[in-house]
């Protein structure tokens, strides 16, 4: 059969072209959106009315995307819940909802509106793609009835998922992906039965997308880095910050980080919700953000990254989080260690009582050594180091592994581990460690009035310490190393789906 290797020759001829049309680098965007709510109801609006609150939202992401394709970015990242916000039931998210085909079907909704039916929405999407020559990603609901001889089809006859769909700079959909890990409020959606794995390729590398409260389980976010190995990741989030480990520049910046991956996480701008806080992360360096709990209003957010950093000069080593802390002699104190609540969570803790020192602290199998130095030992302000080695089971359940250096509330010890939002004390040099039993490790730095220190002034060595490293001093929040032992947690790989 000769001929049939012609079309396969062709094939190999055009994946080289492909190759060599390759870019080292490119221009990303993320967009935090000040969404505009629907009116609260108890009873469904009409599709009308709800496709009118969604062009509304999306005649502001359109000038998001525009500006962006005009600045050269190749792709742009618009928030979760960005088109039509978030307090549904099932019944009211309904007139929302459109069916989302598969991707596999080659479907471009700009030129082809009406093959699966009312898209109106994808259709929008899609033209914005096309017409200004950029991937968009996106986050809407997708529907898909069932009947009775699917034994898990809900009683009203569908399945609604929470759903990224990404453009490609063509208008074609090229990416589909059900939320899995719904955060515990969203009654509107249903799990989808099995994580997917949602990947697609570019001139500009690999990527993989996932949605807000996945990025603290395995499945789907850490298989995509470490089985996928996609060079980046779309991350749509609606994200409620919660000082001092879950703040969303922070925390999915110290992602990226930890997994070496590049992450473009747009959040929704509503400061009444506690939701701000975007950024373009690489492995080795946050490189934009925006966090502003001041104004009501959006902002678009450039940077180049590389198109494969795995394979670039910097990319940073991989890290061995308990390498120093397991052979290190733990500091001893007579100071007494003594409990606090961490988003629920019960730390051990010590008080820092001097300007400079060294701690260690210990709970179950984790023990966290600190050496500090402070410019002054501010008596109107209160540091502990903590410890946290267990399940934490408020909103979903997953296992952690925490060492923190935070600022206490107040001055009384009880108030360590509740949320400050600023520090006027100084800290010239810290190190922090850990002997993890986990080599997924998050270490993140929060500086007075949520903001993020440079790169200048901290490093995380291979031994998995993270030190200072400029002498300059930071007026530290918080400083940790977040670890998660995703095998203790209860639903292994993936989670809440009881
Ligand atoms: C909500 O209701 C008010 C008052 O009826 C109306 O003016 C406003 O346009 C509505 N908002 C949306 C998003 O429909
Ligand atoms: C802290 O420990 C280091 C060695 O690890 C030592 O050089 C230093 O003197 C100690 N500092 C204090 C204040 O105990």
């Amino acid at each position: 059969m000769v001929t049939s290797c012609f079309p396969i020759c062709v094939i190999a001829l055009a994946a080289c072209v492909l190759n060599a049309g390759a870019l080292d680098t490119f221009i990303a965007a993320v967009y935090e959106h000040a969404v505009i709510l629907a009116n609260s109801t108890e009873t469904p609006v009409s599709q009308e009315d709800a496709l009118t609150l969604m062009n509304k939202n999306l005649d502001v992401l359109e000038k998001a995307i525009r500006l962006a394709a005009e600045k050269g970015a190749q792709i742009i990242v618009t928030p979760e819940d960005g088109i039509y916000g978030w307090s549904f039931t099932r019944e009211t998210i309904y007139p929302y909802l459109e069916d989302i085909p598969d991707p596999q079907v080659n479907w471009i909704p700009c030129t082809e509106p009406n093959r699966f039916g009312r898209a109106p929405v994808q259709k929008r999407l899609s033209c914005l793609a096309r017409e200004n020559s950029i991937f968009v990603a996106a986050n809407m609901g997708d529907k898909k009835e069932c009947d009775a001889s699917d034994s898990n089809c809900p009683p009203d006859g569908r399945y609604h998922y929470n759903t990224d769909v990404v453009f490609d700079s063509e208008g074609k959909l090229v990416a589909r992906y059900h939320k899995y890990n719904l955060f515990l409020p969203e009654v509107q959606f249903n799990y989808p039965k099995d994580p997917s794995h949602v990947t697609f390729d570019t001139p500009f590398g690999k990527f993989g997308i996932f949605t807000c409260f996945d990025i603290l389980f395995y499945e789907p976010a850490v298989v995509l880095v470490n089985k996928f190995e996609v060079d980046s990741i779309l991350f749509p989030t609606a994200w409620m910050n919660t000082l001092p480990h879950l703040s969303a520049v922070p925390f999915h910046s110290s992602w990226a980080r930890g997994m070496r991956v590049n992450v473009l996480a747009a959040n929704l701008h509503k400061t009444i919700a506690h939701m701000t806080g975007s950024g373009i992360y690489a492995p080795e360096a946050v490189k934009v953000y925006y966090y502003d709990m001041e104004t009501e209003s959006g902002q678009l957010l450039l940077s180049e990254l590389k198109s494969r950093p795995r394979i670039s000069s910097n990319y940073p080593p991989v890290v061995d989080w308990s390498a120093y802390a397991k052979n290190a002699k733990p500091f001893t104190s007579d100071q007494p260690s003594f409990p606090g609540l961490v988003f629920f969570d019960e730390f051990t803790f010590i008080e820092l009582t001097k300007d400079v020192g060294n701690y260690t602290v210990c709970q179950k199998d984790l023990c966290c050594h600190l050496s500090y130095k402070m410019s002054e030992k501010r008596t109107d302000e209160v540091y502990a180091l903590g410890a946290f080695d267990g399940l934490h089971t408020v909103d979903g359940e997953y296992y952690l592994q925490i060492c923190t250096l935070l600022k206490c509330q107040t001055t009384d010890l009880k108030t360590c581990g509740t949320p400050i939002a600023s520090a006027f004390t100084k800290f010239e040099a810290f190190s922090l460690s850990g002997t993890f039993t986990t080599s997924y490790v998050f270490p993140q730095l929060v500086l007075s009035g949520t903001q993020l220190a440079s790169e200048q002034h901290y490093e995380v060595l291979s031994d998995g310490r993270l030190e200072s490293r400029s002498g300059v001093p930071l007026p530290i929040l918080e400083v940790a190393l977040f670890g998660r032992v995703y095998e203790k947690d209860p639903f292994p790989g993936q989670g809440d789906h009881s």
